[in-house]
């Protein structure tokens, strides 16, 4: 296998090769990810809302993102692994964020972070990359401060919040940055900054004039199924696929139908 790079992320951008990334939180999903050549994987915060069932990012733990992350690291041979900071873990001062992407660095094996933020987090940002640690943006819809936002709609649809997420946008490459990621926001917006940066821009829910596309494995597999945004593309349903496997499967125990004779020592 040949390991994607942040090097390799930016060539695709300069060579018009669309970056493909899904989110991964344990061992045997990542490898199946890994293998059909998803070129990055992101152990997301959103491991809280999908695998812990809380009903934000916020609770989850540095020490939660590193088990999760270093059990994809395992599985990842070709993907690159991109991992949150979680909240709480780099938003007090530069010190405390480096010395967070340190430990997900150092006990995970991942290859680079996520934070979200421009302006409000350089400092950090910038202590982070001279630390020689690959740093991912993120700016839009972004999660952790969903109560500062107070619901889940469609990000800098006003020219001043518009103008505010082009100005990070270019701040996050002038930083160092290998590349942004732009949640939930118009499309012509997201295009528009795609075109005004050199490093690339992964888009969800932010159109086809961006770089590359993440999405949450288990929505795009309809693993989860109260979750109907715009942005979904479901390539399953995973969800009723399960149920059904696992009702015949209780079935067949009350019946005892399984095990049977060629199932049994
Ligand atoms: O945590 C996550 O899954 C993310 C993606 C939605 C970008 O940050
Ligand atoms: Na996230």
């Amino acid at each position: 296998y040949k390991r994607v790079t942040v090097k390799s992320l930016v060539e695709m951008k300069q060579t018009g090769e669309k970056i493909s990334m899904l989110t991964a939180y344990d061992y045997s999903m990542a490898k199946i990810v890994d293998a059909a050549n998803v070129d990055a994987i992101l152990v997301g915060d959103s491991a809280s809302n999908v695998m812990a069932g809380h009903e934000t990012t916020l609770p989850i733990t540095l020490d939660q993102m590193i088990y999760h992350a270093s059990s994809v690291v395992r599985a990842a041979k070709r993907a690159l692994v991109v991992v949150d900071i979680p909240f709480g873990s780099y938003q007090g001062d530069s010190k405390e964020a480096l010395r967070s992407a340190i430990r997900i660095m150092k006990e995970s094996g991942a290859h680079a972070v996520k934070v979200e933020g421009g302006e409000e987090i350089k400092i950090s940002i910038s202590r982070i990359l001279e630390a020689g640690i690959p740093v991912m943006g993120h700016l839009g819809l972004t999660p952790q401060s969903i109560y500062k936002f107070g619901t889940y709609t469609v990000r800098a649809k006003e020219e001043e919040e518009a103008d505010k997420l082009k100005s990070d946008a270019k701040l996050l490459e002038e930083l160092g940055c290998f590349a942004i990621v732009l949640e939930k926001i118009p499309a012509k917006l997201a295009k528009e900054v795609a075109e005004s940066v050199s490093i690339p821009v992964i888009g969800i829910g932010a159109g086809g004039g961006v770089d590359g596309q993440v999405l949450v494995v288990h929505d795009m597999l309809g693993m989860t199924h109260e979750f109907h945004p715009r942005f979904l593309r479901r390539y399953l349903n995973l969800y009723d696929e399960m149920s059904n496997a696992i009702s015949q499967y209780v079935d067949d125990v009350k019946s005892s139908d399984f095990p049977n004779e060629d199932e049994s020592y």
